[in-house]
């Protein structure tokens, strides 16, 4: 992974750039805090290193896995937020976005994240219920959105005759319902490191199952975190692109970019991209206390791909407000078969392909969009990714959720809590009748009336 931050800086432009002495003060003003970060990752402190212990579940994954591929023909995980976007992010990278209508050699894979009936419905009619095994992620085990999927899963593969011991269930090893309910069926049980928060926890089995049942070696993911966690950890501000790039964005956060645009350019990073926004919201947007002050923490994630919304929100990113920074993520050594020829030589709109490839055209792309940008005062920045392999996007995953407790950290906030998401969930339970938050409904029903 290569970090490129040279269009955050400029002096011509100071209120939508940073100047190059702002940038050189950057170590004075927040080196100690990325220094507390540095150390913190080599204690026992953070909840970030969880996933770097994870090897020694990967064994039983392997196992498991394969076993499971042998068995099903369909394997449908059931789980939301930190639970489906991991997971979905590594397939697609891998395994690329039509995965299921190639695939061959091992089982199709699909992770269902939503209540919708009518999408569940569609599944049902894609999918033999009987040879498909259930894997339910929940870290809480109590996710209203998963319980739901997991009550009517589980009752229509019963109904299918299927094995209920097969159905293998991943969550965290406290004592909850899920816990239970995988104990009394028998189920296979997964655990998910205790403190390791759903949307951190992809470098774990919630991403490792998966990625094992469809070929996919989670020892290579977690090999690229270690390689990421290595040179975070060794190199000191000046020369280290996870300081510049988190402390360049907290200062254009400061100078009102409030919003941050990932813009990809590979359909393989469209998921993550959608993952990157779950990680960067859910755990920068925070309230911080500041004396008698509220301050509202964090700063809007947006995904989009290139080239394609080059033909759509480009035009409110160039003359819209000028509260964005950009992102720009491509990738190095793909596979790039398809060569232009020539087929029009007489057509000026035409012949100038003639020669030039595909994968060429999307980077001279992205090259174009990010120069217009930044022409018209739109601070960038830019992530070269080196292959499409595990150990790349284990060391991207690592990357990102590195650079956000970082960030959390600048903006002295918890990167790991959800208190808006849990609070969403609470309320949930009450209207939906769950005993223990009945008490809370008509309290709930007075906050929002007043
Ligand atoms: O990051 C988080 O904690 C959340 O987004 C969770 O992943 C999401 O709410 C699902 O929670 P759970 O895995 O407990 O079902």
């Amino acid at each position: 992974i290569s970090v490129d931050i040279g269009h955050l800086i400029s002096e011509r432009d100071k209120l939508n750039f940073i100047s190059l002495s702002d940038f050189n003060a950057l170590e004075n003003k927040y080196g100690h805090v990325f220094k507390e970060f540095q150390m913190s990752l080599q204690g026992k402190k953070s909840y970030l290193t969880l996933s770097l212990e994870e090897e020694r579940s990967i064994p039983a994954i392997k196992s498991l896995a394969k076993n499971i591929a042998a068995k099903y023909e369909n394997v449908l995980v059931l789980g939301i937020g930190g639970s489906a976007l991991g997971a979905r992010a590594v397939i697609q990278y891998l395994k690329g976005p039509l995965y299921n209508l190639i695939q061959q050699e091992h089982p199709r894979l699909f992770i269902l994240d939503n209540i919708d009936p009518v999408l569940v419905k569609y599944y049902e009619d894609v999918i033999d219920i009987g040879k498909t095994l259930i894997i339910y992620v929940s870290k809480s085990g109590s996710t209203p959105e998963t319980a739901a999927l997991f009550i009517h899963f589980y009752h229509r593969f019963k109904e299918a005759g299927g094995d209920t011991a097969d159905i293998v269930i991943c969550c965290d090893p406290g004592d909850n319902g899920i816990n239970h309910i995988a104990k009394s069926l028998g189920c296979r049980l997964l655990h998910i490191p205790h403190n390791l928060p759903g949307r951190y926890s992809v470098l774990s089995s919630v991403g490792f199952l998966p990625s094992e049942i469809i070929g996919i070696d989670s020892g290579q993911l977690l090999e690229g975190a270690h390689i990421a966690h290595q040179s975070i950890i060794s190199d000191g501000p000046q020369q280290n692109a996870l300081f510049a790039l988190g402390a360049s964005l907290f200062e254009l956060a400061l100078k009102g970019k409030s919003i941050h645009v990932l813009f990809n350019y590979s359909n393989l990073l469209s998921e993550f991209g959608l993952w990157f926004v779950q990680l960067w919201a859910e755990s920068l947007g925070k309230k911080q206390s500041l004396a008698n002050n509220v301050v509202n923490a964090g700063t809007t994630p947006l995904t989009c791909l290139g080239a394609t919304d080059q033909h759509s929100i480009l035009q409110l990113f160039k003359e819209g407000p000028a509260d964005k920074v950009f992102g720009f993520m491509k990738i190095n050594n793909v596979a790039d078969g398809i060569q232009f020829t020539n087929e029009f030589p007489t057509e000026k709109e035409y012949s100038y392909f003639a020669g030039r490839t595909m994968q060429e055209q999307l980077h001279v792309e992205q090259l174009a969009t990010e120069m217009s940008l930044v022409k018209d005062g739109k601070p960038c920045y830019s992530i070269t990714l080196k292959d499409v392999s595990p150990k790349t996007l284990g060391g991207l995953f690592y990357f990102f959720e590195a650079l956000v407790v970082f960030t959390a950290n600048l903006w002295d906030i918890n990167a790991y809590d959800q208190p808006g998401v849990e609070e969403g969930k609470n309320i949930t339970y009450s209207l939906m009748g769950r005993q223990d938050y009945n008490h809370k409904k008509s309290k709930y029903e007075q906050e929002v009336s007043m």
